[in-house]
């Protein structure tokens, strides 16, 4: 009796210490643990920010940090998005001040690593340990995955990755984008799997080398790039609502490639809604579509991703994926001639120029000789012919694509016609599995329709340096 009576007791003060400030305690002391699936979470004092465990599906949860008054709970943070914690893993704040990620089948993830003795869930949405003497130790701040927010910075050699393309338990794992803060000063989105040096950059005035940073102002949500000397060399389109403080703000790389600043009211049961995105089209992000894809858009809002001819999706689940040969042929083999293939063409499609691959531009062309040019070449594996401009490719074809720089250009692919597809199945005397396979693929590819992110909001059309597709003024 005494014994429930004290714990009435303590109820009763934990009710009243939140009665009396309304507020949450945003902080933890070393021994404190968080268990996956039972209490998971440190709330800011606001509780407009959560830290814990961050549930993907009903077993599996992610160490992360959340806007947590929203319905989204929209994931602004993770320590371990690429492995997926099970029910009862936990979070310590170690009696040594260390914060670790102790996963339920014993391995043990170090998250901070320098000794702390409070940690504080901050209403900016910061995680800070400090150290006995009020130190910063570490912050989570300082290790973005795909999202900023007001009064953070992302430094000279910081980088956000998107997350990948999927909806699985994978759905927060890092995808195939990166923004990059480089040290040469230069911000460049890229697909960085693919060895691509970028597909939007901001560029310096001047040459040579600055460090210069990503801010993320909280004062006017406003984002922009400073260098050493604390000018602002660059700034990101400005159409933040006001009052500032009545919304949520995050600037994320989505999934597709794109930069984008997001606002949600906080009081109006609303929605995240666009300030702007830094590409217009989707299919101005390269490898969007994979290798071997082609990329367009009806309505620069979503991505639709088919094989080029000739190929066939890796994933028919996932377009993104890219693409393969239907065929495994040696265009340079002896037994192979001219007569064996046909060029392709695609109308108002093309590649972006100077990539890897990109090997010889053939002048004043017409279409005839443009797929002469391929044909005769057995290296080359397609090329795009603008203003008489035939630019010739080899493989991989990463940035297939139909936008508005592409409008009257023609996109041309060398393709194995039927018999030589068959003569060599059977040199190769193909076994009926591989055969079988190829034909649900190709069924499957009938599916093309990849579906990106709803959004709500358009922008007017923004005035960026990004680099230039445009084939008709190429640098
Ligand atoms: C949380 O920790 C900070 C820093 O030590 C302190 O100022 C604040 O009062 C603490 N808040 C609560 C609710 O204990
Ligand atoms: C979570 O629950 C465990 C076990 O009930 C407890 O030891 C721990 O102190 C709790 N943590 C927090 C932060 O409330
Ligand atoms: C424990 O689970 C994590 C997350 O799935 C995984 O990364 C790790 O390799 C596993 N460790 C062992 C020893 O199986
Ligand atoms: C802690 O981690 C940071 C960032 O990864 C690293 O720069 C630093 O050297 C590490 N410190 C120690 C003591 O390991
Ligand atoms: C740049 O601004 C920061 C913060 O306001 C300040 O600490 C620093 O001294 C400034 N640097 C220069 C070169 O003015
Ligand atoms: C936001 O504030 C910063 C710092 O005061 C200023 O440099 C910048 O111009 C402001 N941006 C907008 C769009 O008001
Ligand atoms: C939020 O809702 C209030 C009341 O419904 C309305 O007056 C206000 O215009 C709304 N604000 C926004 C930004 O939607
Ligand atoms: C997509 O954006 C481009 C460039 O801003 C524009 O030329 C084109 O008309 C837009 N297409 C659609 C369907 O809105
Ligand atoms: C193409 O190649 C195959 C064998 O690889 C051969 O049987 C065929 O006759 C060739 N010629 C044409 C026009 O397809």
């Amino acid at each position: 009796m005494r014994i429930s009576l004290n714990l009435f007791a303590i109820f009763l003060l934990l009710i009243l210490h939140h009665q009396s400030n309304g507020q949450n305690n945003p902080n933890i002391t070393t021994g404190s643990t968080f268990t996956a699936g039972e209490n998971g979470s440190l709330l800011s004092s606001s509780g407009d920010f959560a830290f814990g465990f961050y549930p993907i599906s009903d077993t599996l949860f992610l160490v992360g940090i959340w806007f947590n008054k929203i319905q989204e709970r929209t994931l602004v943070w993770s320590a371990n998005r690429d492995s997926p914690a099970e029910i009862r893993s936990t979070i310590s704040l170690t009696n040594g001040g260390l914060l670790v990620l102790n996963y339920a089948n014993g391995t043990v993830q170090q998250i901070s690593n320098r000794t702390a003795s409070l940690g504080t869930m901050q209403d900016d949405g910061n995680l800070v340990l400090r150290d006995s003497s009020s130190n910063n130790v570490w912050e989570s701040f300082k290790f973005p995955t795909d999202t900023l927010l007001p009064g953070q910075t992302l430094l000279s050699g910081g980088q956000l990755y998107s997350n990948s393309i999927s909806d699985g338990n994978s759905k927060y794992s890092k995808g195939k984008f990166r923004l990059d803060m480089q040290a040469d000063g230069k911000l460049v989105l890229s697909a960085y799997h693919f060895g691509d040096t970028g597909y939007w950059l901001n560029s310096l005035d001047d040459e040579g080398n600055h460090e210069v940073k990503l801010v993320f102002d909280q004062r006017n949500a406003s984002l922009y790039l400073v260098k050493d000397n604390n000018n602002t060399i660059f700034s990101f389109p400005s159409n933040v609502p006001t009052p500032v403080e009545d919304y949520y703000h995050r600037a994320t790389i989505d999934s597709f490639g794109n930069f984008q600043q997001y606002a949600y009211h906080k009081t109006n049961d609303s929605n995240w809604f666009r300030l702007w995105k830094i590409l217009s089209e989707p299919c101005m992000v390269n490898a969007v579509c994979g290798a071997y894809g082609l990329c367009s858009s009806n309505d620069n809002e979503t991505v639709s991703c088919d094989c080029l001819p000739g190929f066939v999706f890796l994933d028919p689940s996932n377009p993104t994926k890219g693409c393969h040969p239907e065929t495994i042929i040696n265009f340079c083999a002896d037994h192979l001639f001219t007569g064996n293939f046909t060029i392709e063409a695609i109308q108002d499609s093309g590649m972006p120029y100077n990539e890897v691959g990109d090997y010889e531009i053939y002048r004043d062309v017409d279409e005839e000789e443009c797929k002469k040019v391929i044909m005769e070449d057995c290296y080359a594996m397609a090329a795009s012919l603008i203003n008489r401009e035939c630019h010739k490719r080899r493989t991989p074809i990463l940035n297939a694509r139909r936008t508005s720089m592409t409008k009257g250009s023609i996109f041309f692919i060398k393709v194995p016609t039927k018999s030589a597809k068959d003569g060599i199945q059977t040199k190769k005397k193909t076994n009926t599995r591989t055969h079988l396979t190829a034909g649900l693929l190709t069924t499957s590819s009938l599916t093309v329709l990849f579906r990106a992110l709803a959004l709500y909001y358009h922008p007017d059309p923004l005035r960026l340096v990004r680099r230039e597709w445009n084939p008709i003024h190429q640098e």
